[in-house]
């Protein structure tokens, strides 16, 4: 398998290209509109072709390379069905495989952080967007995040998952790129609570700034990044 995990320093955002040789159908997770390029020349470069491109949740941090991609290299997008962006091909269900050549991918719906949230499983690693974070976990603070829900997204199905399974976020902001989900039940702070009621308190009890590209991106994530989008 090819599985590369790229940065974007302005966001701290990773992300996943994924496929299951060289010359293969290849998968973007969470490309960041200012790298559309980058990806393009490094699918180019490794002889795969781009099939489809998907994001784990609507971002409020940085804009989505979806609707670029789709138009430079005529890939899929795709996001999970409780999304509210207006302007993708199709859309996946909880439980349903991601369609990509020789590479069983899962769709697994973890809301909590937003209400469209997912993660991606594989046989050994699960991509966790902003759901589980390495040593943390995303915010719940708006866009119909709900703590209730995102505990039982980490304690009910995440957190289920094989202590071995490697965990890839959407984000770091501390220079980590990989846990697993053994090593985020022990030493992640935020999922050292008592229950369900403990960890929202918890949550709730956050005072966070609003992310610095809240108000741009987050409408124009709708559109796929595609400022003339309809
Ligand atoms: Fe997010």
């Amino acid at each position: 398998m090819i599985f590369r995990q790229l940065f974007d320093r302005e966001s701290s955002t990773y992300t996943y290209l994924i496929a299951s040789r060289e010359g293969g159908e290849a998968l973007l997770i969470d490309p960041v509109l200012e790298h559309t390029n980058r990806y393009v020349q490094l699918v180019r470069e490794l002889g795969l072709q781009l099939v489809l491109a998907v994001d784990t949740h609507i971002h409020a941090d940085h804009i989505t390379g979806l609707g670029k991609l789709r138009e430079q290299t005529g890939c899929i997008s795709a996001m999970g069905e409780m999304t509210r962006a207006e302007c993708l091909s199709t859309h996946f269900a909880d439980g349903e495989k991601l369609k990509l050549d020789g590479v069983a991918i899962t769709a697994m719906y973890t809301p909590g952080h937003t209400d469209d949230s997912y993660s991606f499983q594989l046989p050994d690693r699960v991509l966790t967007g902003d759901t589980l974070l390495i040593r943390g976990t995303g915010r719940t603070d708006f866009q119909n995040g709900d703590p209730g829900a995102q505990y039982d997204s980490l304690f009910g199905r995440l957190l289920k998952l094989p202590e071995e399974t490697l965990v890839y976020p959407a984000h770091d902001y501390n220079g980590m790129n990989v846990s697993t989900i053994g090593e985020e039940k022990s030493h992640n702070p935020r999922l050292q609570v008592a229950g369900r009621a403990a960890y929202v308190e918890l949550m709730n009890g956050l005072v966070l700034d609003n992310p610095r590209m809240m108000d741009v991106a987050v409408p124009a994530n709708r559109k796929c990044g595609l400022a003339n989008a309809a």
